[in-house]
């Protein structure tokens, strides 16, 4: 079969699965399983597929039918410029993180004019791929950090990120709920945890629903369970004056606003995403 007739095909085929764009995946599919870039299928409509590569097609074509994510198909992700590792272990990397990603590497930079001399310090709590952490590292030379997660299984992918975007050596990994084995205090503590309300998991696309590992997305009737940790045991892992970034969700801000207390922090910032959405909660330990 011709790549064209193959991608009318399988546009229709997952159009009927409910994969939305279509086309767009069914184009992104077949140029991965040709291992070729997006525009030879442009280029060469009448290219006749060998019999291996439409059998290793098909495979593919199955699994995102199926709503697998394109991502755990691939096993790739690109992040902050970066390509990432992803396994079904670990949460696909999304823009709106890239937020709390910038705005780290910021205020980073803003410490290291102050003082070129000294080692910058970050805490990454729930790392997952690693591609906060490792984004952070490959664009702040002078940082080093430590990043935990509660899955062993997640630490492993980081960790080849990490290896393959050369930032090993100034990243340390914990496995543990939190804090727990951490014993450090910090410049920085960066978090993306769960925080999806339990209650959402019926609304949700098939393809976070059934693949996303559930471990990094609920956390709770508000989903602010692990939130609140986080804001509670902060403190105790900060510097004088250290900075707490964490990602939040849509609506979240106003609850979070008078949870942070004010005789321990600064009065709270959200950074907004592309849709004015409240997205990261920025706070300073006093
Ligand atoms: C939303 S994912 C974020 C992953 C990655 N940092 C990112 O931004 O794509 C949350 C991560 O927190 C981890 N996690 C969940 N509960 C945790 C806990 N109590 N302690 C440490 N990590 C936890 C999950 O395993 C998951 O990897």
């Amino acid at each position: 079969m011709t790549i064209l007739d193959l991608l009318n095909q399988s546009a229709n085929r997952l159009s009927e699965a409910g994969v939305a764009d279509p086309r767009r995946e069914a184009a992104s599919l077949l140029a991965f399983a040709l291992d070729k870039a997006p525009a030879f299928l442009i280029a060469h409509p009448e290219y006749e597929l060998t019999d291996d590569e439409a059998a290793r097609f098909d495979g593919l074509m199955a699994r995102r039918a199926n709503r697998e994510p394109f991502q755990y198909i691939t096993e790739q992700q690109e992040f902050y410029g970066l390509d990432f590792e992803v396994t079904p272990d670990v949460l696909i990397p999304r823009p709106e993180t890239e937020i709390l990603v910038e705005e780290a590497i910021r205020e980073l930079n803003k410490l290291n004019e102050l003082n070129t001399l000294r080692e910058l310090t970050v805490c990454e709590i729930g790392v997952g791929s690693g591609c906060i952490t490792v984004s952070i590292l490959q664009n702040v030379p002078a940082a080093t950090a430590i990043a935990t997660d509660i899955s062993e299984k997640a630490i492993g992918v980081a960790m080849r990120n990490a290896t393959s975007h050369r930032i090993a050596d100034r990243l340390t990994f914990i496995e543990g709920d939190l804090f727990a084995g951490v014993t450090e205090k910090f410049d920085m503590i960066v978090s993306n945890p769960p925080y999806i309300p339990d209650a959402d998991l019926t609304d949700m696309q098939k393809e976070v629903r059934d693949f996303e590992p559930h471990s990094a997305l609920f956390a709770g009737a508000d989903g602010l369970d692990i939130i609140r940790r986080i804001v509670n045991e902060a403190p105790e892992h900060l510097n004088r004056g250290g900075l707490l970034l964490i990602e939040i969700g849509f609506g979240q801000s106003k609850v979070l606003g008078d949870l942070v207390d004010p005789s321990i922090w600064s009065k709270p910032e959200f950074l907004p995403d592309l849709q004015s959405i409240d997205r990261v909660l920025k706070v300073r330990l006093r």
